[in-house]
């Protein structure tokens, strides 16, 4: 879907169906809207007045303009009470507004912008707005025949304006959105895709592709070289698989003077059987989604290198299968990761903690201000905080700080779990360093006592996206399925970073 800003006036907008935002306690004092609602004899008031209409959020109602004016239908779209209206319910809005018009069979809208009082900065509404749209539109169709009467295409959303002066900052607001729903969507796409379509070989393929195309650099290591790094963590998980590991290295401006260099880690497990220690076959279909950390680090990486932010960017993405098999990795071996640190494999699930382990270890070699690692890596982080938040944890105050910050700008919300030295009794091991696992309680925990042992060269954050990565129902903007989780949030903390003055020692 296209989104077009332009300006031009509300009764000869030509449109099938104009839109209209609305607030819960709106009066209709606002001209484009007071103007077409007396050219249709007071319909709009009426409908209000009578509550008929309430308008809360993404509430919405169809009415004919019987030729009064030049669009053929209007639609109100509320947005709830004006006091309470955030970003994310503009997303809402936004995204409600476009899969209602795509379901009516409307290719081309037009929504009328200077209607609303709007109560946040121009370019923060309208990247909500754009993100909002787009992503509500997204839908997994590579596998399904689509009969041609269903196949129904919003193709463009015009925001109307009266006024020439906003269109600048507009049209700036609604790219970034645009970018960041296309990057969302790719990830989405990566995640949803069945695991014999995606194999840690076609994610490098894709690695490449992109750093191609958005003119960064890619390096993906193979067996022989994880080896000779000694990188036992990831080929100890692949171990199990017919399928090759692969370690994918995306850098964006590898070349940049004097910025700060962030390091991104994203678990890619293309598909989570439990290994030796198999899962139970409920739901095991999902762990096709083990690999939404890399997911998500590949897609924020997209729109950066599209934003064009100064920094450095780097992505790591360990890439396996963590199958069972004649030459699978058992409970009670112990690997050794590249760091020379031991580790006693108490359980063949607990795997993504071993991946990441060497990919924290070859993060320092870019001497990182930041390190910041995305896992579906528990699920005791599901039971602890639900789906709707995302576990952090982490050694370094100003930078959870940061990611904090970002998570409620992008609304992908994260909450600290604490990473407190009792906890690292619980992952002793008697003939290893360190063993695979902490014991049935705080496992989300645990598991980041584990990681935290190979991040002690840097500010370094772990965020534990298990719950938030799958979405098992639609909302407004999300489709039953991958959410993209983690993308906006990368996207977010990296615009933000220059605007924080300290300085990360090593
Ligand atoms: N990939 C899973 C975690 C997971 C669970 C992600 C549910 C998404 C939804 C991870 O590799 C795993 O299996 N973890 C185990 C660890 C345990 C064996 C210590 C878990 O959480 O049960
Ligand atoms: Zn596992
Ligand atoms: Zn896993």
């Amino acid at each position: 879907m296209k989104i077009n800003v332009k300006v031009g006036t509300v009764e000869k907008e030509a449109a099938e169906i104009l839109v209209f935002h609305v607030f819960e306690d709106m009066k209709i004092t606002n001209e484009s809207l007071a103007r077409c609602n007396k050219a249709l004899h007071n319909s709009i008031s009426e409908l209000i007045k009578k509550k008929e209409f309430i308008a809360r959020l993404s509430k919405t109602i169809v009415l004919p303009t019987y030729g009064k004016i030049s669009a053929k239908r209007i639609m109100l779209v509320g947005l709830g009470k004006k006091k309470d209206v955030t970003l994310d319910k503009i997303r809402q809005a936004a995204g409600t507004t476009a899969s209602i018009l795509r379901d009516m069979g409307i290719s081309e809208s037009t929504c009328v912008m200077d209607s609303i009082d709007i109560t946040a900065p121009l370019s923060e509404w309208f990247q909500a707005y754009a993100e909002g749209a787009r992503l509500a539109l997204y839908k997994f169709q590579r596998y399904k025949y689509i009969p041609p009467e269903e196949r129904h295409e919003l193709k463009v959303l015009n925001l109307l304006f009266s006024q020439k002066d906003v269109l600048t900052t507009v049209r700036v607001a609604v790219t970034c959105g645009e970018i960041i729903a296309d990057a969302v969507s790719f990830t989405r796409d990566l995640i949803n895709t069945p695991s014999r379509d995606k194999t840690p070989a076609i994610l490098a393929d894709y690695a490449v592709k992109m750093a191609k195309e958005y003119s960064m650099q890619c390096k993906v290591m193979s067996l022989p070289e994880l080896k000779k790094l000694g990188m036992g963590g990831l080929l100890g998980v692949a171990q199990g698989s017919v399928q090759p590991p692969k370690f994918i290295i995306l850098d964006y401006n590898a070349r940049a003077k004097n910025q700060d260099t962030l390091v991104f880690i994203g678990k890619g497990i293309t598909f989570d059987s439990g290994g030796i220690c198999l899962k139970q076959a409920k739901d095991m279909d999902l762990m096709k989604s083990d690999m939404s950390g890399a997911a998500a680090v590949m897609g924020a990486i997209m729109a950066l290198s599209k934003m064009k932010v100064p920094q450095r960017i780097i992505g790591l993405m360990p890439c396996t299968e963590n199958m069972p098999g004649g030459s699978a990795m058992k409970p009670g071996d112990i690997i050794k990761f590249s760091s020379g640190k031991t580790a006693e494999i108490a359980n063949t699930d607990a795997e993504g903690r071993l991946i990441l382990a060497d990919a924290l270890v070859y993060a320092e070699n870019y001497r990182p201000q930041a390190v910041i690692d995305l896992a579906t890596l528990t699920g005791s982080c599901v039971v602890a905080l639900g789906t709707v938040v995302t576990g952090m944890m982490g050694n370094n105050e100003a930078l959870k700080k940061r990611v904090q910050i970002a998570g409620e700008k992008s609304w992908e919300r994260v909450w600290e779990l604490p990473l407190w030295e009792e906890y690292q009794e619980q992952i002793k091991s008697d003939i290893a360093d360190i063993k695979n696992v902490g014991g049935p309680h705080g496992g989300a925990i645990t598991a980041a006592c584990f990681l935290s042992k190979f991040a002690e060269k840097y500010p370094w954050v772990h965020l534990d996206i298990a719950g938030t990565a799958w979405c098992e129902k639609g909302g407004a903007y999300t489709q039953k399925g991958a959410s993209g989780v983690g993308v906006r949030l990368l996207v977010q903390l990296v615009r933000n970073w220059a605007k924080f003055p300290e300085k990360h020692s090593l």
